[in-house]
């Protein structure tokens, strides 16, 4: 097989949670440009509006579905209406994520819960009830983002780094149950990466900045589109011996 067609990913069905923004903005007009119809899933309706037309001028397939990820119904919604639109679903790529920064001994428990509803309930819900779809049609690449923190550790991330260390154990868990049904599931483990999830924290606080960017060995921070490379490979038949990893895409950030 040439190595196009391995990463051909026309006829394919992409829905990319957390899609309207940053690394899944940047993912689904990755996964669109190969020829993946996409839907972009996620809470703001004028933000998934945007990007699904950003990518449809573009010259690709792509359209907004609303989604809460906390809730199970919203999910379900999501999955019915991908499959209106489409009828069937290839691709689940998690994107969604929030963060509440500060030191441990002060974390609240609504900071705690409010990051496991999102980052890991939440990442959770959505592979098992799109898992559903794919185990019926005995096919499917699932791509959560985890985070560098779910190994490196950063000061003041701390609940959030177990959200993330969560995901990739649990992308590992859901791996080895969904073999059997040739469903591939992996993560990717960002750097630190500018954009909203961060962007007016890093503003006001130059000093993390430089500690971050001191941390990692490539010199710089992510950009977005440093993981489409990842999430294309693992999206397509190019990975299909592939399941229950996560790439760190972080410019060496674990090395150190
Ligand atoms: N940026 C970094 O430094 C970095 C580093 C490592 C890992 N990550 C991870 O990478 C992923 C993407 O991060 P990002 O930096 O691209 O973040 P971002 O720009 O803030 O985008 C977050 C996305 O999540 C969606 N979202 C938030 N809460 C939601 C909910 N309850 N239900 C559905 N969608 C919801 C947002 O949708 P709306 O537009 O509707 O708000 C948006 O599409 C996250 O999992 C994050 O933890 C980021």
């Amino acid at each position: 097989m040439d190595a196009k067609t391995l990463f051909d990913l026309s006829e394919k069905v992409a829905i990319v949670a957390g899609g309207s923004r940053g690394i899944g903005f940047a993912i689904a007009e990755g996964l669109a440009s190969l020829g993946a119809s996409i839907v972009v899933a996620n809470s703001t309706p004028e933000t998934g509006e945007r990007a699904a037309a950003a990518i449809r001028t573009q010259g690709y397939e792509a359209r907004a579905v609303p989604l809460d990820i906390r809730d199970r119904g919203s999910i379900e919604q999501m999955v019915a209406a991908t499959l209106e639109a489409f009828g069937r679903i290839d691709i689940l790529v998690n994107s969604v994520g929030i963060i509440r920064r500060g030191p441990i001994e002060t974390v609240s428990e609504e900071d705690w819960d409010a990051m496991m509803d999102v980052n890991l309930r939440g990442a959770f819900l959505c592979c098992q009830i799109v898992g559903r779809e794919m185990i019926a049609r005995a096919q499917g690449k699932i791509i959560n983002i985890s985070s560098n923190v779910s190994q490196v550790l950063q000061p003041h991330r701390g609940v959030y780094a177990v959200t993330k260390a969560g995901l990739s154990h649990l992308t590992r868990v859901l791996a080895l149950e969904w073999a059997p049904h040739h469903i591939n599931v992996n993560a990717i483990a960002p750097a630190p990466t500018i954009t909203d999830l961060n962007r007016k924290f890093f503003e006001d606080h130059p000093e993390d900045f430089k500690a971050r960017t001191q941390s990692i060995p490539l010199g710089r921070l992510g950009i977005p589109q440093d993981y489409v490379g990842a999430a294309v490979f693992l999206a397509s038949r190019a990975s299909d011996f592939v399941t229950g990893q996560t790439y760190f895409v972080d410019g060496g950030s674990n090395l150190i």
